[in-house]
């Protein structure tokens, strides 16, 4: 009897799952497409700046301080080794978007006067990769598109956590009053050469996606949704024109924070 209460719960555990995997369509949608081709040319864009430099015991004994320097070349190795990792999940994930193309860029780069100067566009462009990544999660529906760019985010965090720690001893403070910065991809695409923005870079070869849902505010702590009446395809470029402004004040002050 036991046995038998066991077997109909399985069944009913079974029905569980698959009613609830097909009550919702999950597919990728032509606004993910967006998504990915922005994700795509970020992390290639940082791919590209890594090759344009040279990683030897030189740049390896700056950011070693405490570790060896071989120790320390490893790790940059690495890193740029899984910034190439990011590369390919990204094409992976992209199989499944309607219509996704590779955008063709020609990037710039800013100038790298030496090896301090390699570190420190290192460090900045690892932060802002992570915080556009966080930025573009709140642009998705699909569940795979969210896992990816939580993924990346948390990578090039640690890889801009590392980087960072080498070349300033003051990485958390006890009085911060925000999380690790977010930035909204029309923040993102902005032509500054400050931290959160890449546009300079970029040469205009790929666009803002829209948020399907609205405009989303970024905070300190959270993100939220503040208005619904823009969503769908037709009123979509207002919002899109709209968020530049209300996220990337609210970006600036959470990073200056
Ligand atoms: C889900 O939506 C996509 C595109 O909107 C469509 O191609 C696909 O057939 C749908 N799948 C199911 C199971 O409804
Ligand atoms: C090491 O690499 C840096 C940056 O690519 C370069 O400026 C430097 O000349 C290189 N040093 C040697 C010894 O190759
Ligand atoms: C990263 O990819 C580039 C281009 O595909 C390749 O030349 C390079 O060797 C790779 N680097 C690492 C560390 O995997
Ligand atoms: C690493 O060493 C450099 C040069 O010696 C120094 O300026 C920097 O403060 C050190 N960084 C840390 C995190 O100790
Ligand atoms: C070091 O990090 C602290 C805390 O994030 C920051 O306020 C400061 O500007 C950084 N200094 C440098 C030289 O990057
Ligand atoms: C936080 O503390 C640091 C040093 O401990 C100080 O320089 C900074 O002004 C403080 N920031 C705020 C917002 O209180
Ligand atoms: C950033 O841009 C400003 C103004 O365009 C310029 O003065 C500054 O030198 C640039 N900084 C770097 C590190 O390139
Ligand atoms: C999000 O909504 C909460 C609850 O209404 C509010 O406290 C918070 O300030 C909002 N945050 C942003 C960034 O709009």
């Amino acid at each position: 009897m036991r046995f038998g209460s066991q077997i109909a719960w399985l069944f009913v555990a079974g029905g569980a799952l698959s009613s609830a995997a097909s009550s919702s369509n999950c597919s990728l949608t032509s606004s993910d497409t967006d998504v990915l081709e922005y994700t795509w040319v970020l992390s290639n864009f940082l791919n590209s700046f890594y090759q344009t430099v040279q990683l030897n015991q030189s740049v390896a004994s700056l950011v070693s301080n405490s570790t060896s320097s071989s120790k320390a070349l490893e790790n940059l190795e690495g890193i740029v080794h899984a910034d190439n990792l990011t590369a390919e999940a990204v094409r992976e994930v992209s199989s499944q978007a309607p219509d996704f193309k590779e955008p063709s860029c020609q990037y710039t780069f800013p100038p790298v006067s030496g090896i301090q100067s390699f570190v420190k566009w290192a460090y900045q462009f690892e932060s802002t990769l992570s915080g556009a990544f966080i930025g573009a999660a709140g642009y998705t529906q699909s569940p795979e598109v969210a896992f990816l760019l939580a993924r990346l985010a948390a990578e090039h965090s640690a890889h801009a956590t590392w980087i960072g720690s080498r070349v300033n001893s003051s990485m958390f403070q006890a009085n911060a009053t925000s999380l690790v910065p977010a930035y909204a991809p029309s923040q993102v695409l902005l032509k500054t050469n400050e931290t959160g923005s890449l546009g300079t870079y970029l040469g205009d070869c790929v666009s803002a996606p829209k948020n399907p849902c609205g405009v989303l505010q970024i905070g300190p702590l959270e993100a939220n949704i503040t208005s619904s009446s823009a969503a769908g395809s037709s009123s979509s470029s207002v919002a899109g024109s709209s968020t530049p402004l209300t996220s990337a004040s609210a970006t600036a002050t959470a990073t200056s924070s």
